[in-house]
C-alpha cells in the first residue's frame, strides 16, 4: 500500500538531510554543566531570535510551558489561560498536579484572554480569592484554527499584566507561523509578553526540542524547575544541532505549509454545509466541523483513513489538518480532493438515510 498523505499534524515531519548531518557532527559536551557548544549556540540563537535576554532547550512544547507556568507562579495561585489552549486541554493538568496552580479559564472567539477578564480577576479581594500568578496565551492558537495574535491584540493585555506585575506568558509552539502570517520578525510578537515557548519540532521539522525565552533571572529559576520535572539533558547538542536548522533556516518554509492549508480550505468550501470560511485559515491549520452535515468526525477521520488520508479527531464534530513538509503540494491537493468526495458521499448517504 502507498504511504498515507498524514495531514495529523506538523509533529511527523522528519528530520532533513542537513539535520542529519548536522546530528552526526555536533559538537557535544555536558548541557547540565552547561558545557554543551551546541545547546549554548542554539539558546544563544533563540534568545536572539526572540529578543530575549536569555532561553532555555527543553525536550518539548509541554515541558517548556510546565517550566515557565511552575516557575513564574506558586502552589495555591491561578494561572489564567483560554479553556481550548494547549496547557489545559492537552499537558495532563500538569501545572495543577505538579505545581499546584488552578487555571482559571476564559472563553472569547480568539482565544484570548481579554484586557477586563485580567483586570477582573486581579479586582477580586486578595483575602478571598488565589491571586493571579501568570497569565498564558497562545499563538498560533491550536484547537482555535491555527488563528494568530497580532502584536496589537497583545499589548492592551501585556499593558494590564505589566501594571499588575503578573508575568504573561505565551505559549508560541507556532510563533514562527504567526510570524510567517503577519509578515514581521518574531520578536515583534514576543516583546509583548515575559516569557515565551516555541517547537523547533514542528513545521520547523527538528526531530526534538522547544525552547523557552525570557528574562535571565527567569530562565535561571526556570533551569532549576526543568532540572525538577528531569528535563535537564547532557550531550544533548546531537539534537540541538538540528534545532540550530531548524531555526535558521526552516522559517522561511512556512509560507508554503500556509498556502496549502488554504488550498484545502478552498476546495473544502465547495461543500456548503461544512461552512467553511477559507479566509479564517490564517496558518498551517483547518479545523473542520462536521455538525452542518450531521455525521461524526471520528466516521469521517476513519474513512479518510482507509482512504489514505490522515487527519486528527478533534472532537465529537471537529476533526483536524495540519499542513507540514513531508506533505507535498500535490498529496495536499489529491487530499483535499478525496476528502470532497468523501463530504458528497456521506450528504448522500444521508439523502438516502432521510428518504
Ligand atoms: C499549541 C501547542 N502548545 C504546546 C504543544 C506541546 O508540544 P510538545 O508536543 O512538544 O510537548 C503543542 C503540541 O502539539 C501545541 O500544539
Amino acid at each position: 500500500m502507498t504511504r498515507p498523505i498524514d495531514l495529523r499534524s506538523d509533529t511527523i515531519t522528519k528530520p532533513t538531510p542537513d539535520m542529519r548531518r548536522a546530528m552526526a557532527d555536533a559538537e557535544v559536551g555536558d548541557d547540565v554543566y552547561g558545557e554543551d557548544p551546541t545547546v549554548r549556540a542554539l539558546e544563544e540563537r533563540a534568545a536572539e531570535v526572540t529578543g530575549k535576554q536569555a532561553s532555555m532547550y527543553v525536550p518539548s512544547g509541554t515541558m517548556g510551558n510546565a517550566c515557565a507556568v511552575l516557575t513564574h507562579a506558586t502552589a495555591g495561585q491561578s494561572a489564567i489561560m483560554d479553556v481550548e489552549c494547549h496547557i489545559y486541554v492537552y499537558e495532563q493538568g500538569g501545572v495543577s498536579a505538579l505545581g499546584g496552580i488552578l487555571p482559571l479559564l476564559t472563553n472569547n472567539d480568539n482565544g484570548l484572554p481579554t484586557p477586563e477578564d485580567v483586570q477582573g480577576h486581579l479586582d477580586r479581594p486578595a483575602w478571598l480569592h488565589p491571586s493571579v500568578g501568570v497569565v498564558c496565551v497562545e499563538n498560533t492558537h491550536n484547537r482555535r484554527g491555527g488563528s494568530v495574535a497580532a502584536p496589537a491584540d497583545l499589548a492592551p493585555l501585556h499593558g494590564v499584566t505589566s501594571a499588575a506585575g503578573v508575568p504573561l506568558h505565551m505559549d508560541g509552539a507556532r510563533v514562527f507561523n504567526a510570524a510567517t502570517f503577519l509578515g514581521v520578525p518574531v520578536a515583534d510578537i514576543t516583546s509583548h509578553v515575559d516569557s515565551v515557548q516555541f517547537c523547533l519540532s514542528k513545521g520547523l521539522c527538528a526531530p526534538v526540542g522547544s525552547i523557552l525565552a525570557g528574562p535571565d533571572e527567569f530562565i535561571t529559576r526556570a533551569r532549576a524547575t526543568r532540572r525538577r520535572l528531569g528535563g535537564a539533558m547532557r550531550q544533548a547538542g546531537v539534537i540541538a544541532a538540528a534545532g540550530l536548522i531548524a531555526l535558521n533556516d526552516m522559517p522561511s518554509r512556512l509560507r508554503e505549509d500556509h498556502d496549502n492549508a488554504r488550498q484545502i480550505a478552498e476546495q473544502l468550501s465547495q461543500i456548503e454545509t461544512l461552512g467553511m470560511d477559507p479566509g479564517a485559515v490564517q496558518t498551517n491549520i483547518v479545523i473542520v466541523r462536521t455538525d452542518g452535515i450531521g455525521v461524526a468526525a471520528g466516521e469521517v477521520v476513519e474513512r479518510l483513513r482507509e482512504r489514505g488520508v490522515l487527519a486528527s479527531l478533534y472532537g465529537p464534530t471537529m476533526l483536524r489538518f495540519v499542513t507540514n513538509r513531508d506533505a507535498t503540494r500535490d498529496q495536499v491537493k489529491e487530499a483535499s480532493d478525496i476528502t470532497v468526495r468523501l463530504f458528497e458521499e456521506i450528504i448522500e448517504e444521508k439523502k438516502g438515510t432521510l428518504r
